[in-house]
């Protein structure tokens, strides 16, 4: 199945930080796919700026190297590439001074929506905003596009909130979490809102408890120093998990707009009890060679987690009593990024003890193998009387839409609908700043008592602790196969 593609209107992106990683791997190659299923106009502009001295020539190069690297080869065809590279531009540009800023402001043009991608480290969010500001680049009608880390903490945070507010209105910053640029997330609004089936099982009277899981494959690699200061709390749980557990905790928004939805999300966050010691496990890889945390993040004394497990509770009533446990981690035995729901037991089972009961359970595949799967009982074939078995009804998005279904990527989403002026799946300053007051004081916590995180084995589901954290509750983790 081919996705519908509506143009966007015609419009100048210029993209800060435009010789980085994540413009190589993601802006850049989701901007191509754009533009070959004909989404993006004739005559709109790429403009690369970046520090660099560089020739526009020189940059068209780079681009078409990085495309040859991210992007699949059936869908590179000469003559897509040479009419996307035709569209690409480049300026040298130096944040924090003046040069090169005359320059671009030349070649902005009129009556075209702008928007600025500050691929660049947070520290130069305010210098940027205030140059395009002062010099006229950007106007009332402008978007600024920012990515994370949104801060390391609520004060950084706040400023940062700050810098950006001191030239753009709330109503022109895009706060990227790529997370809800992911097509399968955005079907959790689906499944939610667009059926009655589930909303009135959706509460503590009968859900037992929900699992969010995000395990990764993946180690810290070539970003250790990164990662080292910031660990999995700050760089998946603050925003990426906090995220999922909005959309699956949230009250019905009147409506799928912007502030409505993101309303709801905060009313959770703000809903969140303060964690206990008792409620999480922290973890770090540790192998041999270069499987070992310590050594990628070139740290022998790091006590950064690069997993965790958690209990949180969500004090509404709605869900007063269910507990959600989250767990992410690096290094683990598989990709799996899934959302379960659990539901409690019937209140009286008129089968008998012989029978064992199974708990009904939502499963939302995010990635991979992206799908559903309900578990249900019914009864097992044969004479036998009646004997109940659980089965899963599965759905996997592949087979249910077509096997050459499309999924854009995150950022192919998140971009068009920058151009498009919808911030509906863009994180709110408050929403940030409220995951960050909530998350300040569970990493104060941690730091103030100086705590080692337990070790676990590269491939492994974790630590041991993690198991407990739910075996004491009488509850499992789904296993990661
Ligand atoms: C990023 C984190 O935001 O998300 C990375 O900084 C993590 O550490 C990544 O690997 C996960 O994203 P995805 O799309 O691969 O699930």
């Amino acid at each position: 199945m081919v996705a519908r593609v509506i143009p966007v209107e015609t419009f100048d992106l210029v993209i800060f930080g435009a010789t980085g990683d994540l413009a190589r791997r993601k802006i850049l190659p989701g901007l191509y796919r754009r533009w070959k299923e004909g989404q993006i106009p004739e005559g709109a502009a790429i403009i690369g700026a970046a520090r660099s001295e560089m020739t526009r020539e020189q940059f068209r190069a780079q681009v078409s190297e990085a495309l040859e690297e991210f992007v699949a080869p059936q869908e590179l065809t000469p003559e897509v590439v040479a009419s996307f590279l035709a569209m690409i531009d480049y300026v040298t540009v130096d944040a924090k001074g003046d040069g090169g800023w005359d320059d671009l402001a030349a070649r902005m043009r009129e009556n075209v929506v702008r928007a600025f991608y500050l691929s660049v480290a947070p520290a130069l969010f305010g210098d940027i905003a205030q140059r395009l500001h002062h010099r006229g680049i950007a106007d009332r009608a402008s978007r600024i596009v920012v990515e994370k880390p949104f801060g390391k903490d609520l004060k950084t945070a706040h400023a940062l909130n700050a810098d950006l507010a001191a030239h753009f209105h709330e109503d022109q910053i895009y706060r990227i979490d790529h997370y809800l640029g992911k097509e399968t997330v955005q079907n959790l609004m689906a499944v939610r809102f667009a059926n009655i089936l589930f909303e009135p099982l959706w509460n503590s009277q009968f859900v037992d408890h929900v699992q969010i899981t995000v395990a990764e494959t993946v180690g810290v690699g070539g970003r250790g120093e990164y990662y080292d200061n910031s660990g999995a709390m700050r760089d998946m749980v603050q925003n990426h998990m906090m995220q999922l557990l909005c959309l699956i905790a949230m009250e019905p928004p009147h409506c799928f707009e912007p502030d409505a939805m993101r309303d709801e999300k905060l009313k959770v966050i703000r809903a969140l009890d303060p964690m206990g010691p008792g409620d999480f496990v922290r973890g770090q890889y540790r192998g041999a060679g270069g499987d070992d945390y310590l050594l990628e993040a070139g740290n022998p004394d790091s006590r950064t987690e690069s997993f965790v497990a958690m209990k949180l509770h969500i004090s509404n009533w709605r869900w007063k009593g269910t507990p959600f446990y989250l767990r992410t981690g690096k290094r683990m035995k598989s990709r799996v990024s899934e959302i379960a729901v659990t539901f409690k037991e019937p209140p009286h089972s008129i089968f008998g003890e012989s029978n064992q009961w199974r708990e009904n359970v939502l499963v939302i595949r995010l990635q991979p193998d992206e799908g559903m799967d309900l578990r249900v009982m019914i009864k097992e074939p044969g004479p036998g009387g009646m004997r109940l078995k659980d089965v899963a009804l599965d759905m996997s998005f592949a087979e249910a839409l077509g096997n050459d279904l499309d999924m854009p990527d995150a950022y192919e989403r998140l971009i068009m609908d920058v151009i498009r002026g919808n911030q509906t799946l863009f994180m709110r300053g408050d929403e940030v700043e409220a995951a960050w007051a909530w998350v300040d004081p569970v990493i104060q916590g941690w730091e103030a008592r100086g705590d080692r995180p337990e070790p676990y084995d590269p491939g492994s589901t974790g630590p041991e602790g993690a198991l407990m954290l739910m075996h004491k509750d009488g509850r499992r983790w789904r296993e990661i196969r």
